[in-house]
């Protein structure tokens, strides 16, 4: 059962506080205070930290990337798996340094990580010089956070997951000028075995559909040409909200928007991706030809211990259904290698899935138990280093599938997103809606607009091409 949302005003206490804080900082600092956000994980994490530098500027707060020079510094932080979580730890560690070179430094840990009660306590003990720590559900209450710790109040800890309404109206300072975020829920009901995800960001919980689209038409009319909608799980946005506004639904409101743009989404969970979504992008040119369908395991018995709720056959279903109404659509997926009790047999149905849908890329991870998931309580006989292996083996069955994919693009014309300067003298890199990259002489001044390309070959894996009319 989802929470529905009403425009709220909940930042409106908040807006007061960055105001005094912004006093204060007048007085503390006898020049512009400096703000450094540090973000590790998903696109979530990165789009929170466009709203935390938002915040950060409200206060007053010139944002850099150099945290030498920082008087503010935060570490939006990311517990999916083991890995990103030590990364964290190696960073804040640094910290110790930055307050004896600027004592006035105030440090700050959110995200995932410090939703969790077990880090919570480590960065009580061990990391005495982080000032404030909370939770992903009381972001938005950065400004309250600084401006008690500035009043002189002892170390914060918040890790308050109340589930309640969204905070609407937190002011945005987005990183990109052209591609941009715009999340359209948050949290996960799923509780697939090994994720940590339900217990850090608590339910699902969809935004309000007007909020959504005033902000899409906020960002066409700023000049974005690309928007994608985030979400854990995007295709079960609006469930149980009286709205009557599922995802194709917005899906189809967000293009009636007028301008020159293109939506991507992510992530859509195969379970509750329907074939009114799949006819809504064959339907709508404004949404990318692009899918990306974490499948995880081709193991229909593994599918089952992760609580995934489809299975292989339905899965290869859902992909044939696709192509059917999509032709040029293109499919991405997370992989899990190494789930508990996986053998090697398991493993090969996942390497014969690949081969049979043919991704355009890969995201595949090594299993990492999380504490508390119901997968880390499972019995997980295979060693790191044969699942090493086994994931080695994955990476070059994509590399060579890959490879022969890419092929299909030369010789036809795209719209591509020109997005930045390609890797040779003179040429500049772009997408089409298929994601696919590809690179071609041309001005500057087209980066961050469309451009019509023909691919004229394909060269080390990547794809040439020329401006056409
Ligand atoms: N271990 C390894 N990979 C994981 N993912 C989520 N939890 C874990 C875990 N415990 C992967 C899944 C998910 C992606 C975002 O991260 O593939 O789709
Ligand atoms: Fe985690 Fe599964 Fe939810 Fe994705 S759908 S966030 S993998 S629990």
């Amino acid at each position: 059962m989802q929470i529905s949302t009403e425009k709220n005003n909940l930042f409106g206490e908040q807006a007061v506080f960055a105001q005094r804080v912004r006093a204060i900082l007048a007085t503390r600092h006898n020049r512009v205070p400096k703000a450094t956000v540090i973000t590790f994980g998903c696109q979530q994490n990165v789009s929170d930290s466009e709203k935390l530098k938002g915040m950060l500027c409200s206060m007053g707060y010139e944002i850099t990337e150099d945290e030498h020079s920082a008087d503010f510094i935060i570490f939006n932080t990311c517990a999916v798996r083991e890995h990103a979580q030590d990364r964290v730890y190696g960073n804040i560690g640094k910290v110790k340094q930055l307050k004896k070179d600027n004592p006035l430094l105030i440090a700050a840990v959110c995200g995932c990580m410090a939703q969790q009660e077990i880090v919570a306590e480590k960065i009580k003990k061990s990391y005495p010089y982080i000032d404030i720590v909370f939770g992903t559900q009381v972001f938005h209450r950065l400004p309250e956070f600084i401006y008690k710790r500035l009043k002189g109040s002892g170390r914060i800890f918040e890790r308050d997951l109340p589930n309640g309404d969204i905070v609407e109206q937190i002011p945005i300072k987005r990183d990109g000028t052209f591609k941009g975020w715009l999340p359209i829920m948050y949290g996960c009901n799923n509780f697939c075995t090994y994720c940590i995800v339900p217990y850090v960001r608590g339910r699902e919980r969809s935004r309000d559909p007007e909020e959504i689209l005033a902000e899409a038409r906020q960002m066409v009319k700023d000049g974005y040409k690309e928007i994608t909608l985030l979400g854990q799980n995007v295709n079960s946005y609006g469930k149980g909200c009286d709205h009557g506004i599922n995802f194709s639904k917005l899906l189809r409101k967000i293009c009636e928007i007028e301008g020159d743009f293109r939506i991507r989404f992510m992530t859509s969970h195969p379970k509750d991706c329907t074939i009114e979504l799949l006819d809504t992008i064959k339907d709508c040119e404004k949404i990318s030809r692009h899918l990306h369908l974490p499948f995880q395991s081709g193991s229909s018995r593994i599918l089952k211990l992760m609580n995934r709720y489809y299975d292989r056959e339905g899965y290869l279903k859902l992909i044939k259904e696709a192509r059917a109404r999509i032709p040029d659509v293109s499919f991405t997926s997370d992989i899990i290698v190494g789930f508990p009790g996986e053998t090697y047999e398991d493993f090969k149905e996942t390497l014969s899935l690949v081969e049979e849908v043919k991704f355009s890329s890969l995201f595949t991870f090594i299993y990492s138990p999380r504490n508390n998931t119901p997968a880390a309580a499972m019995p997980d006989p295979v060693t790191r280093k044969e699942k090493g292996k086994w994931f080695d083996e994955l990476l070059r069955l994509q590399e060579k599938i890959a490879a022969e994919n890419i092929k299909e693009y030369v010789g036809k014309e795209y719209k591509v997103i020109c997005d930045d300067y390609g890797s040779e003298e003179g040429y500049l890199s772009g997408h089409t809606s298929s994601s696919a990259v590809v690179e071609f002489k041309g001005d500057s001044s087209l980066i961050g607009n469309f451009v019509n390309v023909r691919v004229t070959s394909c060269q080390g894996g990547s794809l040439k091409g020329i401006i056409i009319e």
